[in-house]
């Protein structure tokens, strides 16, 4: 157990620091185990400021000297921080500190990987550097010079002097520290540039080992691409003579905007056609995009404190949605996003660790970087675009830049510019930035057939979240159209913005009841309830113009077929499987469409649906319902499937574009459905010779799980041996797709391999991670599943806090399940609790899961 009760941070307590900077130098003497940080900082007192205790945040460094205009003090020394006596004017602290990157493997601060210096300091890893007021909201031009022997020192902003063993650095953008960033290591370059529309020259880089770089290419146009984009739609420039971007193996998390520098996890950068699938690509050029688009949305207006994380982080996710919908397609990434946001946004609002967009408390913010502050964050975003719509959006962006363009902003700052922008009182509105929790919206239909009027009856609610036991209704707007019976749209999309409980919306003088299609694209993160039958969803699935309601309706036909299977030991439905036949096979949609309609509900979701429905998830119905289903599907397609095998293979040399992935996906999920028909002769030869990562994987898969993939793992791993990223997708796929009476004996036999290393969080996740999402091997009755992650997470916790606590939340449904699978989890839980010096993060975590 902890020593101390850990201590609970409260936005409503928010003071302004005591003092201003005017100027941040620091040196860098860099030394794997004694590096030596020096800091001169001009403070002055501030005048908004009432607190004027002097208290410096520090955590792990060892305080070599302290000096007040030029004199030697003594600070007060704590864990966290110091403590000392200025004068009530303008003054220049001065400090030298030791710190041991080496030995760093929370990988927060300065730390090493692979022999490269880097830094993290999202969210309060500055600390960890030197002594500094290591907040958001105190920001300040930086002065960098780094000593060291490496061939390549980077910081932030444009290059100074440089030369045998030093390169010095200046930012002329005032920014909090949580943006500072350094590099050193003996790292190749892959070089660009860019002119902004203002005619300024970059210089753009991609920075890496030796041996990446050739993975670096299409990186590169997606920051070129996301430049312009940035120019054209949101009339934003970049604002420095350089743009960095470093990849770094030993990563906690995606990427990091830091000025001028960006820092990516290798695995959200390097791209290659041999060693990324088609997926790797979208998400390659959609991080890279967002980290560029948070150098307005995040570095040029940040956030006031850590509660406003959404600001930045909500905005900056919707940007780079946009982006991929522009570069790509927009139905198909809408679809994906909403796959995405109910996997990992609705379980984690609808659990005990739902909290607000905007939280108002926490006692770890690196727990907060969450599915709601960021996908639901730009959920918020995307419905107040609606609701003001896109001209008014777009002028209220304009002010929003130029209103709080360097400043450290709060949510009711965004909110008054919409306010000031449309006149709109948005109180009502912000309340999704204050409640937590999924709200449930219901339709009830009503027809007159005499006067020919069809109304349609809402009501919201939302289910009570810990720490709120009443909600409020919110501002919900709500896209939606009519159909008449023969299938022709009477009504295009209109808007209704639902504000009450309850509100009607009636429509007069129709000839026919119509056939309503509701919540089109997805226009609010809601659970619509809608009492419809499968012939109407049927209806839909052939008619519908809206391309996401049409997906839905296919959706919710394979859930509801799952669903009765699963409770009823009911058979395929019929009515699912004719109309995905039709769709599949209709070539006049486009194939990455085909191919997600061919997809079905994971096991997850299903459990998650039951749970909704108030019964009880049996992970071994729900395992056996998923295979059965894909077995139907397979039964009803058997005379399509070669033919969208060698349909859809794309033709000319490969290109990771819209439609070469699109095509890819569907002809993978023909050779996947041959092979549930026992024919595997695709998917062996499609193995040997893929020229793609996308196939080749697939094809993979595709053995395994029909059990005829021994030789192919081996192969696959002889091939892959040397390429790190390559092998995080075997670890990942074995501990995925292992039988799961034996997942958990894979998944240990994992960790016992020699390439299997609990330091670096990519391996570990694609390791544990993908064992925890193994929904019937994590969860099976013994419970091996529970003590095998519980185990490592233990041992991860002294190592690395940050990525062990957002590694629990595979347990953050538990009480989905049934009272003894309940009682393994909570054991493992409280095994967890009970390990001497857990960190905070962990801590944190499991408290609030255990609830
Ligand atoms: N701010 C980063 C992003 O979303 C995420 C991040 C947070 C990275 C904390 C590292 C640490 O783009
Ligand atoms: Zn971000």
């Amino acid at each position: 157990m902890r020593d101390a009760a850990p201590q609970t941070i409260y936005l409503k307590d928010y003071t302004p620091f005591g003092y201003l900077i005017d100027s941040v130098h620091l040196t860098f003497k860099l030394h794997p185990t004694t590096t030596r940080v020096l800091s001169r900082i001009a403070f002055r007192p501030n005048p908004d400021a009432t607190d004027k205790t002097f208290f410096l945040h520090g955590e792990q460094l060892t305080l070599i000297s302290a000096k007040i205009d030029g004199a030697e003090i003594t600070p007060e020394v704590t864990d966290e921080g110091l403590i000392a006596n200025v004068p009530d004017a303008p003054f220049v602290w001065e400090a030298e500190v030791e710190i041991s990157p080496s030995t760093n493997t929370a990988l927060e601060g300065l730390y090493m990987s692979n022999g490269m210096y880097c830094t993290q300091c999202e969210a309060e890893g500055f600390r960890k550097i030197t002594y500094y007021p290591d907040r958001p909201d105190v920001m300040a031009t930086f002065d960098v010079r780094i000593e060291g022997d490496e061939k390549v020192l980077l910081s932030n902003g444009n290059p100074g002097a440089s030369g045998d063993g030093f390169a010095e650095w200046s930012d002329p953008w005032k920014k909090p520290a949580y943006l500072f960033a350094l590099v050193a290591g003996d790292l190749v370059n892959h070089p660009g540039q860019f002119t902004t529309k203002s005619g300024k020259d970059v210089e753009l880089n991609i920075w890496v080992r030796p041996g990446d770089d050739g993975k670096c290419a299409f990186g590169m146009q997606a920051l070129k691409d996301s430049m312009k984009w940035d120019e054209d739609v949101y009339g934003r420039e970049y604002d420095l003579d350089i743009f960095n971007i470093v990849a770094v193996d030993d990563f906690n998390m995606g990427a990091m905007e830091n000025k001028g520098l960006n820092i990516f996890n290798s695995s959200c950068v390097l791209a290659s056609q041999a060693t990324s699938t088609d997926a790797d690509f979208e998400r390659i050029e959609a991080i890279i995009a967002h980290e560029y688009f948070h150098n307005w949305t995040g570095n040029r207006i940040t956030c006031r404190d850590w509660f406003q994380l959404c600001l930045k982080e909500g905005l900056t996710v919707f940007r780079d949605a946009q982006f991929t919908a522009d570069m790509r397609s927009e139905p198909v990434k809408r679809i994906d996003d909403v796959i995405a946001l109910r996997a990992r946004q609705f379980p984690e609002d609808q659990g005990p660790l739902s909290h607000p967009v905007r939280p108002e408390e926490f006692q770890e913010i690196n727990n907060f970087y969450t599915a709601t502050v960021y996908e639901k964050g730009a959920e918020v975003i995307g419905m107040l675009k609606t609701l003001v719509g896109d001209e008014a959006y777009y002028q209220a962006l304009d002010l929003y830049f130029e209103r709080h363009d360097g400043d450290a902003a709060t949510i009711e700052d965004w909110i008054k510019v919409f306010e000031d922008c449309t006149g709109r009182d948005l109180t009502q509105f912000k309340r999704w930035y204050s409640q937590s929790g999924t709200p449930k919206v219901s339709v009830r239909e009503e027809w007159q057939a005499e006067s020919g009027t069809f109304t349609l009856h809402f009501s919201q609610s939302t289910a009570p979240t810990p720490g709120q036991d009443v909600k409020d209704p919110r501002v919900i707007p709500i896209a939606l159209g009519l159909l008449n019976p023969n299938g022709d749209e009477t009504h295009p999309t209109r808007i209704f913005e639902m504000m009450e409980a309850e509100q009607s919306l009636t429509f007069t003088g129709l000839g026919a009841r119509p056939i309503p299609s509701i919540l089109r694209g997805f226009s609010a993160p809601v659970m619509l309830e809608q009492d419809i039958d499968n012939a109407r969803r049927a209806f839909l699935l052939a008619h519908d113009t809206d391309e996401f309601n049409r997906w839905e309706a296919g959706r919710d036909l394979a859930r509801d077929s799952l669903i009765n299977m699963i409770l009823k030991d009911a058979a395929p439905d019929p009515a699912y499987l004719d109309g995905l036949k039709r769709v599949v096979t209709d070539t006049s949609l486009d194939a990455a469409y085909r191919a997600l309609m061919l997809a079905q509900p994971t096991e997850t979701e299903l459990a998650g649906a039951l749970a909704a429905l108030g019964e009880t998830p049996d992970p071994d119905k729900i395992y056996a319902a998923t295979k059965a289903l894909s077995k139907a599907k397979a039964g009803i397609l058997a005379d399509d499937l070669h033919a969208l095998y060698s349909d859809n293979q794309p033709q000319g040399p490969y290109t990771p574009d819209a439609e070469g992935s699109g095509k890819r996906a569907l002809a993978n999920m023909a050779m996947a459905l041959l092979g549930r028909l026992g024919q595997l002769d695709p998917a062996k030869a499609q193995f040997a010779t893929a020229d793609n990562m996308t196939q080749q994987i697939a094809a993979l898969a595709t053995l395994v799980r029909e059990g005829a993939g021994t030789e192919a793992v081996q192969d696959f791993y002889d091939q892959w041996k040397s390429d790190r990223l390559v092998i995080d997708k075997w670890f990942g796929l074995q501990a995925g797709m292992a039988d799961p009476d034996q997942a958990a004996e894979v998944a240990k036999a994992l960790t016992q391999h020699a390439d299997f290393d609990m330091k670096n969080p990519n391996r570990f996740r694609a390791t544990l991670g993908a064992f925890a999402g193994n929904h019937a091997g994590f969860h099976h009755a013994t419970g091996a599943g529970y003590k095998l992650l519980a185990d490592w997470l233990i041992k991860l916790d002294p190592v690395n806090p940050q990525t062990t606590a957002r590694m629990c939340t595979a347990f953050q449904t538990w009480k989905r399940y049934d009272s003894q699978r309940q009682s393994l989890i909570r054991a493992e839980l409280e095994r967890i609790l009970a390990t001497e010096g857990l960190s905070r993060d962990t801590h944190e975590m499991v408290t609030r899961i255990l609830g």
